[in-house]
């Protein structure tokens, strides 16, 4: 059924199409009807990070900004659901148009700039919570937010969405808020790493429940880089790595009448560079710390190679909107026969 849904959503500019799928799924859930659509694949759980994931798929951030559809989403058969970036203060984001489907090469290039309604939007919105896997809450910060003050913009968002998270990822690789990814580097990523840890202990203390906080890096980076980022990961026992965001390298796409548009790509031409990424990072890191793979799953056997690669869970965005809902059960089908064999 969504090759035909696609043809209508496609024809639609590519935001408005966006907003008009996520209201239909909104009102499906509603009147009861998105359990028509729940996948018949039997769970195949993963123990990680102290939490028990039904299936090792989830939803990768940027989706659902708001936390508005995350229980309607959770009913197609994503083990887990990563809602966010948000950002202490509502903001715009850039000006529209600010996402570009490039059909030809299965692929997306957005500039959003973090366009959310503030965290204590989402706040209100997960207490309505009925999804029963996993729960990610994704945290970035304010555009008007000096570099220098990042760490005071992590501490607001993770102290708020604490309570309600299973675990929360802090976003420092967009490519769209400007300086964000300096802080994957050198003394800025140090500093940031040892605050998040000061807060995440104090918040544990309070609450009585220690929430994992996942860091998500950029694709582009070469190994050396890759290598210090796994050092300081390592030297801060961060609790797990989300490789990767989208990418600032269009040389795949030149062909595309789009490859112009500022922002970040991710689909198709994404796969091979966020999968050697995954590999570096878990040659430098070891065996023990959890990465969740990311980046240009269109299908089964990408999600394969991410694992292969050395990630323990894998997410999607982009392919989800070329293969919709099937994606789904066609990546758990496959990891639950790779785990099988292995
Ligand atoms: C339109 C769009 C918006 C996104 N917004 C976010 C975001 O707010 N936060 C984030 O961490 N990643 C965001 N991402 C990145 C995705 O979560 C994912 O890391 C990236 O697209 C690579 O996966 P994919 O190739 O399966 O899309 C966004 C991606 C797209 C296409």
């Amino acid at each position: 059924m969504y090759p035909v849904l696609r043809k209508l959503l496609f024809s639609l500019e590519p935001e408005t199409a966006h907003d008009f799928s996520l209201e239909c799924l909104g009102a499906a859930e509603r009147l009861k009807l998105l359990s028509l659509f729940t996948p018949s694949v039997e769970d195949s759980p993963v123990e990680l990070l102290g939490l028990t994931f039904p299936n090792a798929v989830g939803l990768s951030a940027g989706l659902d900004k708001n936390g508005d559809y995350f229980n309607a989403l959770g009913q197609l058969g994503f083990g887990f659901v990563e809602i966010g970036t948000v950002t202490p203060e509502p903001q715009a984001g850039n000006p529209k148009p600010r996402m570009f489907r490039l059909a030809e090469h299965e692929a997306i290039i957005n500039r959003m700039g973090f366009n959310n309604k503030g965290v204590d939007y989402l706040v209100d919105r997960v207490k309505n919570r009925r999804f029963d896997g996993i729960l990610g809450i994704n945290i970035g910060k304010n555009k008007v937010t000096a570099e220098e003050d990042a760490l005071s913009d992590y501490e607001i968002a993770m102290e708020k969405v604490y309570p309600y998270a299973d675990y929360i990822t802090v976003n420092i690789s967009s490519p769209n808020t400007p300086g964000l990814r300096n802080l994957q580097f050198g003394d800025n990523l140090d500093r940031l790493l040892e605050g998040l840890a000061i807060k995440q202990a104090q918040l544990s203390e309070q609450h009585g429940r220690r929430v994992p906080v996942l860091i998500k890096i950029a694709p582009d980076m070469n190994e050396e880089e890759v290598a210090s980022i796994s050092q300081t990961f390592l030297k801060h026992k961060v609790d797990g790595v989300i490789a990767t965001n989208t990418t600032l390298d269009k040389s795949t796409v030149s062909d595309s009448p789009h490859a112009e548009e500022m922002g970040g790509l991710s689909g198709a031409p994404l796969t091979q560079q966020s999968t050697l990424v995954i590999k570096q990072l878990r040659a430098h890191l070891g065996g023990d710390m959890p990465i969740i793979g990311v980046g240009g799953i269109q299908q089964g056997s990408d999600a394969i190679e991410k694992l292969t690669a050395g990630a323990n869970l894998v997410q999607v965005y982009s392919g989800f909107i070329y293969r919709g809902p099937a994606l789904i059960t066609d990546i758990r089908k496959a990891v639950a026969a790779h785990h099988a064999l292995a």
